[in-house]
């Protein structure tokens, strides 16, 4: 093309090609995406992309307000829409050897009152290692393709599903309404390529399949997906308007008669022995596949028994993944620096001489901390046989899935002779307090809490971070700027940049790497987050412990964040009715509960969060699953012997329904289900007056 090379521009040359490349890629996006007709080839529009962000990179000042860089498409400048899945999409909890599978098969014989000889089966399939997506269907046409997102809610990516070729854009003879899920992928030779390809052309290379795929299934711009050959493997569903079959294997065929395509390793297993037979089978043929796949999915064949076991909070019951064990690899420890965290714990990263363990270069891994370096496990028993970890020493590394690398051992007879115990720290290496360790806790923590700069930093990151405010232009690499240069010390000061920095004599437009444009967008991305639900925000807090899923459900709990507030100020002193309906929380046990009301009752907390709360618009939680539901807030009591299910299976399908489930008849109590044999709760029961169910009135009750 007899292009300039960008280090031979002058200034006066490059601004005027970023007005032209500015303009040409203006017309090509409007082109491809309002009229539909692209008027050049991708190759030639990342071509110009590229060359725009080269000139840029060698003359920043010259970056214009209208940078195509800053634009992706034609899409809406805040990413993508969000979707709310209909039905929550869920992870898989993990199994790791013989042991437990058989636990999963005894744990599901367990809660469906099965003995040990009654017949149940399984699939297994592989594990697919990419993401996982949504698709639904309205009268078999293709209308929305979703990301995982928190499971609750993902992210609109249809245009960019639609140029996947596994994924059909219509469907005979499928239920009018069906959502079908699965995993995108990349497989190993289109890997290779596009990396190839990136290389070449300047732009960026991924570490493994899984993160192209994601990487090319995120884009804004559907032009750049199409051309990433990205595949699709359907292996499950979320909501129907008719079931698709009866049994797992069969709502598989079933997903393939209609056009998708599904694993040919996937089978049905009458046990665990031949689940485990299976497994093998698979782990032999991994190397050979030609794409990336983590361990077998087993799940229970009986689509009746699937819904019957039903769901954990964040995982089904009847299925598990059976990962395959970790890669290894040995490499010299350079270095051990300490890392503060958001609430105080000092971490020990072992820094590595690069290896490639499982396809990814590692550099870093995670030590845990100074017992694990010393060699001791949680109770001071040895771990590695008593050897500590020093610098210098050679150290096994392994990767499993998407973990931190961990270090699992050591080779002492490598062992440099001057190698030295490491001495922990025993004060904050960031601000000086002293580091202290508790009782009974294995982490050491800085005792500098606000004045600590790591901490708040890493408070301040956690807080903008994508399951909290998720505030776009707004990362780890700005929130880090603007706390060095004091514009945000505490979550409340980012609702306060617009007006202390918007005008005036320090503005945000002209802070290097900022330009009207994006200062704009910041202003317009913090305005949008005042409005938060109410899970968001105490997930946002950042509190020891409370992480997205237990926020989540104190949200639902306490539905608004006046009622939380006030129940949390009710139970710091950790006793009372407050502490008790705290505890009985599903999922949140006293580590947890003591963390959340003592963080809470910290009187320079308290006032920041107060700082906090007074710019937002508070979303109370709403409670979906339990809409309409005839138990939703209610005490009830099993008591006696029930037939139609284990008592394990009725507790969690009351509290589905959003009940309480007790063990005590009292004056609170609101339903007893009594059995056969029911004893002296039931007597209790009818000298209170309470309402007494026998099993099928209550299956009556709640639908059967
Ligand atoms: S079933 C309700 N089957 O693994 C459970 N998941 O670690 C639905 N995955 O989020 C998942 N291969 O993205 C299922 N054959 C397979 C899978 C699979 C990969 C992913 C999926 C899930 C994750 C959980």
């Amino acid at each position: 093309m007899g292009q300039t090379p960008v280090e031979a521009l002058s200034e006066a040359e490059a601004a005027a090609e970023l007005a032209a490349l500015a303009a040409r890629l203006a017309e090509a996006n409007a082109a491809y995406h309002v009229e539909d007709a692209p008027r050049i080839s991708d190759a030639e529009y990342d071509a110009l992309k590229h060359r725009n962000a080269q000139i840029e990179a060698r003359f920043p000042h010259l970056k214009r307000a209208d940078s195509p860089s800053e634009q992706v498409g034609a899409a809406p400048a805040e990413g993508f829409a969000k979707v709310r899945h209909a039905v929550r999409m869920l992870s898989l909890a993990n199994a790791f050897d013989a042991g437990d599978i058989a636990d999963f098969d005894d744990s599901i014989r367990r809660y469906l009152g099965l003995d040990a000889e009654a017949p149940l089966a399984y699939t297994a399939e592989p594990k697919i290692d990419g993401l996982s997506l949504s698709l639904r269907y309205e009268g078999g046409v293709l209308v929305q393709a979703a990301t995982r997102g928190d499971g609750a809610e993902g992210e609109n990516v249809t245009a960019n599903a639609r140029t996947i070729d596994d994924i059909p854009e219509r469907l005979s003879g499928a239920p009018d309404l069906l959502e079908v899920r699965g995993e995108v992928y990349m497989s190993h030779d289109d890997f290779a390529a596009l990396n190839a390809r990136q290389a070449e052309t300047g732009g960026k290379t991924f570490a493994n399949p899984r993160n192209a795929a994601a990487g090319s299934l995120r884009q804004l711009d559907a032009r750049i997906t199409r051309a990433r050959p990205l595949r699709f493997f359907a292996y499950s569903w979320g909501v129907l308007s008719d079931p698709l079959a009866d049994t797992q294997m069969a709502a598989i065929a079933r997903l393939a008669q209609l056009g998708f395509a599904t694993n040919p390793l996937t089978a049905r297993c009458d046990g665990p022995e031949a689940m485990l037979a299976h497994y093998t089978r698979i782990e032999a043929q991994r190397a050979t596949l030609g794409y990336d796949i983590d361990g077998v999915v087993y799940k229970v064949d009986d689509l009746a028994l699937q819904a019957r076991l039903g769901f954990r909070s964040t995982t089904p019951r009847w299925a598990i993944a059976h990962k395959f064990p970790a890669e290894l690899a040995w490499t010299r420890l350079d270095a051990i620096d300490i890392q503060v965290g958001r609430t105080g714990a000092l971490s020990p990263v072992a820094r590595l001489q690069p290896v490639t363990v499982g396809g990814v270069v590692v550099s870093n891994a995670t030590l845990h901390n100074e017992d694990y370096i010393a060699g001791r496990g949680a109770r001071g028993e040895p771990i590695r046989d008593g050897k500590d970890i020093r610098v210098g020493d050679w150290v096994q590394v392994y990767r499993a899935g998407d973990v931190i690398p961990k270090v699992a051992d050591v080779d002492l007879s490598r062992r440099p002779a001057d190698a030295r115990p490491f001495v922990f720290p025993e004060t904050c290496p960031e601000c000086g307090s002293d580091a202290i360790r508790e009782e009974g806790d294995a982490v050491r923590r800085c005792t500098g809490g606000l004045i600590c700069p790591a901490q708040a930093v890493e408070k301040l990151k956690h807080f903008v971070s994508r399951a909290a405010f998720d505030i776009e232009g707004l990362g780890a690499r700005q929130v880090e700027q603007f706390h060095a240069d004091g514009w945000i010390a505490e979550p409340a000061d980012i609702f306060a940049l617009p007006d202390r920095y918007g005008t005036g004599m320090q503005q945000l437009k002209n802070r290097e790497g900022w330009g009207e444009k994006s200062a704009n967008n910041l202003f317009q991305a913090i305005e949008e987050r005042r409005k938060i639900p109410l899970g968001r925000l105490i997930f946002a807090l950042g509190i020891r412990h409370v992480g997205e899923q237990v926020s989540n459900l104190l949200a639902r709990h306490y539905g608004t964040w006046a009622a939380f507030d006030a129940a949390m100020r009710d139970a710091a002193a950790q006793d009372g009715p407050a502490w008790e309906d705290l505890l009985a929380i599903d999922g949140v046990g006293t580590v947890l509960a003591q963390s959340l009301v003592s963080t809470l009752a910290q009187e320079a907390e308290r006032a920041s969060i107060e700082r906090l709360i007074a710019h937002l618009d508070i979303q109370p939680a709403e409670r979906p699953e339990t809409d309409g539901s005839p138990v939703a807030g209610k005490t009830v009591v099993f008591t006696g012997t029930l037939e139609k299910m284990t008592r394990a299976e009725a507790k969690a399908r009351a509290e589905a329904l959003g009940a309480k489930v007790s063990g005590s008849v009292s004056a609170k109590t609101d339903i007893v289900v009594a059995g056969p044999g029911a004893g002296s709760k039931e007597k209790k029961a009818r000298d209170l007056g309470l309402t007494i169910l026998d099993e099928d009135g209550w299956l009556d009750l709640i639908g059967g």
